[in-house]
């Protein structure tokens, strides 16, 4: 992506605790990403991200997937809204939904996810479980582009987390989620600086 947007406003989508979302909202607050989130949308009207933006006075939205024909016509509401916004960048903390090429489209190398291994190791649910269930030594975290499979995107950002003999699901996805909120900060820094391009499969970090 060429250019430097300055402050960009960000859209984030959720569907849980939103531990993401907080850790977004407190780099914009202190500096550390030159952005906004400017609206939060959720599928489930009792995700705490919802809450978390009200408390930060965000425009909060619950747009419920049930009432949507399909998955396009649900993603045509969703961009809706993140135009009405005039959302420079979307951001899945933690959506569990699948998002179609009507989200894409509107917004093309523009919709950011982080998922909680190293991919492509272990894609979709229940990650930190399958990593525990194979035996891996290390797991770890990965920011990427969505593009309409699933955790297939062009990666932007690793970081690599130890597996411990004693580890439980929980305390990996622990461990997980303290670089969670170090690394999705970073990625969405290099995009409002304008350095990330997608050659293919490839994503370039320009220097600043
Ligand atoms: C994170 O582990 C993220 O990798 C995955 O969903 C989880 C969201 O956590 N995509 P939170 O709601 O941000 O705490």
């Amino acid at each position: 992506m060429a250019g430097n947007f300055g402050k960009i406003k960000i859209g984030v989508l959720v569907s849980g605790s939103g531990t993401n979302l907080q850790a977004i909202i407190d780099g914009c607050a202190a500096g550390s990403i030159d952005g906004q989130v400017v609206c939060v949308i959720s599928n489930k009207e009792s995700a705490f991200g919802l809450e978390r933006a009200r408390n930060h006075a965000i425009p909060a939205h619950h747009l419920d997937h049930r009432q949507y024909q399909d998955r396009s016509e649900y993603d045509a509401a969703l961009v809706s809204i993140l135009q009405e916004h005039a959302v420079d960048l979307v951001v899945l903390a933690g959506f569990m939904r699948i998002v179609t090429p009507v989200l894409l489209g509107a917004f093309p190398d523009r919709v950011m996810n982080i998922h909680p291994a190293l991919l492509p190791s272990f894609p979709g649910l229940d990650a930190q479980r399958q990593a525990l269930e194979y035996g891996v030594r290390v797991s770890g975290c990965t920011v990427h582009f969505v593009d309409p499979g699933t955790d297939t995107g062009p990666i932007i950002l690793q970081s690599v987390v130890p597996v411990l003999d004693e580890d439980t699901e929980e305390t990996l996805s622990q461990r997980i989620h303290v670089e969670e909120h170090k690394l999705y900060p970073a990625a969405i820094q290099l995009f409002a600086e304008g350095r990330l391009s997608v050659h293919g499969r490839r994503v370039k970090i320009s220097a600043k």
